[in-house]
Parts: structure tokens; sequence; C-alpha cells
């Protein structure tokens, strides 16, 4: 179990949980993570439309668009350049329009204001058209391998299973506790964050899932407050 801690942002994760639990997690997805195509790429661009395609839609629905798109613009200046009936065109199917409108007005933002480099800041991230907490989390610790914290659905139900099944991760204070976790889990390198934010993204998608986790293949189960809840399943 977490040891708890008061300082002044309480500590809900002790040190040595956090390295346990990293470790075992990392292992896992070095050897079980799906071959994606936005996991070979550090191009700030190619991250930021994969993130926002993901936002809202499953990866294989994705998988097909993703590729189109990046075929019709394939960086940031072209996509800037395109009429916005071109560019909701691409994203046609994929439903969500205002991310297509606001991935356009930020291709034209970022060419016209920002010499075409899309920050590398999360807090920079979040002054772009469309670009919320999620998303600058994404860009930084994907794009540029910085040391940024990024909670998304997936991710919120790892951490609020793994260490606070008390709290209700649909509430703000709630969800601001679960983003104070993922801060505590970081590890100590940008390089490493990289991996760390894909695994748990991967392990909410394959393992423990909204419905029926499978609690048996989680590299995690040992030291999850929630196992005891979905044994019967898995
Ligand atoms: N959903 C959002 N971002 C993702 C990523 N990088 N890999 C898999 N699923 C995701």
């Amino acid at each position: 179990m977490p040891r708890r801690t008061k300082s002044p942002v309480e500590r809900v994760v002790a040190p040595e949980a956090a390295t346990i639990f990293r470790r075992r997690l990392h292992r896992w997805f070095r050897a079980h993570s799906r071959d994606l195509p936005w996991r070979k790429t550090r191009d700030p661009y190619r991250i930021l439309i994969s993130e926002l395609m993901l936002q809202q839609t499953q990866v294989s629905r994705v998988l097909d668009f993703y590729r189109r798109f990046l075929e019709r613009f394939p960086d940031l200046p072209t996509l800037a350049k395109a009429r916005p009936q071109r560019v909701m065109e691409a994203w046609e199917g994929l439903g969500y329009y205002a991310r297509a409108r606001n991935l356009h007005k930020l291709a034209i933002h970022v060419t016209t204001e920002r010499d075409g480099v899309i920050p590398s800041e999360p807090a920079t991230l979040r002054e772009l058209p469309g670009v919320g907490a999620y998303t600058a989390g994404a860009v930084a610790s994907f794009a540029y391998e910085k040391r940024a914290a990024l909670v998304d659905t997936n991710v919120a139900r790892v951490l609020h299973r793994v260490f606070a099944p008390e709290l209700n991760p649909k509430s703000g204070a709630g969800l601001k506790r679960l983003w104070q976790i993922a801060e505590q889990l970081l590890p100590r390198t940008g390089r490493h964050t990289w991996t760390h934010n894909q695994a748990l993204m991967e392990l909410g998608a394959l393992v423990c899932t909204a419905r029926a986790p499978k609690c048996g293949a989680c590299p995690v189960q040992r030291g999850c407050a929630s196992v005891t809840r979905f044994a019967a399943h898995s």
C-alpha cells in the first residue's frame, strides 16, 4: 500500500512505491506495447496530429486517418496554407470537428507567430488553440521528451484504481489529485518520461480496461489498491 505523508502537496505515492511501479510498468511496456506509427517519430507536428485524433477516437480507427491526413498535409506549413474546407474533408468521419478547426487555426498561428515551431513547454503549448492539459503533456513528453505528466481517460482510470480508489475521478478535486499522482510517478529524466507516459496509456488501453480489466496480466497488480475488486473477472 502507498504510504502517506504530509507535505506542501500531499504525497500520495511514496518514492519507493513509485520506483517499483515504474520499473514493472516499463518492463511490461517494452515486452507488450503495440507498434504504432506515432511511437516511431519525435516530429512535434506528427505527434500533435496523432494526439488530437486519439482524443475521442480509438486507435484502430485513427490509424488510417492519420496516414491519409499526413499524406495530404505532410507538415505544418502545408496545413497552414490549406483551405479550411480541405482540412475538414480530411477529418471527415473522425467526428468532433472542433478538433480539426482548432488544428488548422493552430497551424496558421504557429506558422505566422512562432516561426513555425511548435512549443515544447506544457504551459506554452496550452496557449495554442484546442490544446488542453492532456495534449500539452503529450506533445511535450512524446515529441520533446520533456519531463511532463499527462492524464487522459485511460491514465486516470489506471491511477485511480492503483493508487486512489477512494477518489471520484470525475470530480474536479479528484482529477486534480490524479494529476498530482501522475507528477509524483514521473521518472527523473525526459527520455524515460516518453516510455513512462506511453506505458501508462498502453496499460489503460490493453490491460486496465474500463470493463473487465485483465488483472491477471497486469504488471502492477501487486501494489494495486483495486485488484481484489476485479479479481473475479480476470
Ligand atoms: N491515445 C492517446 N495517445 C496515445 C498514444 N500515444 N498511443 C496510444 N494511444 C493513445
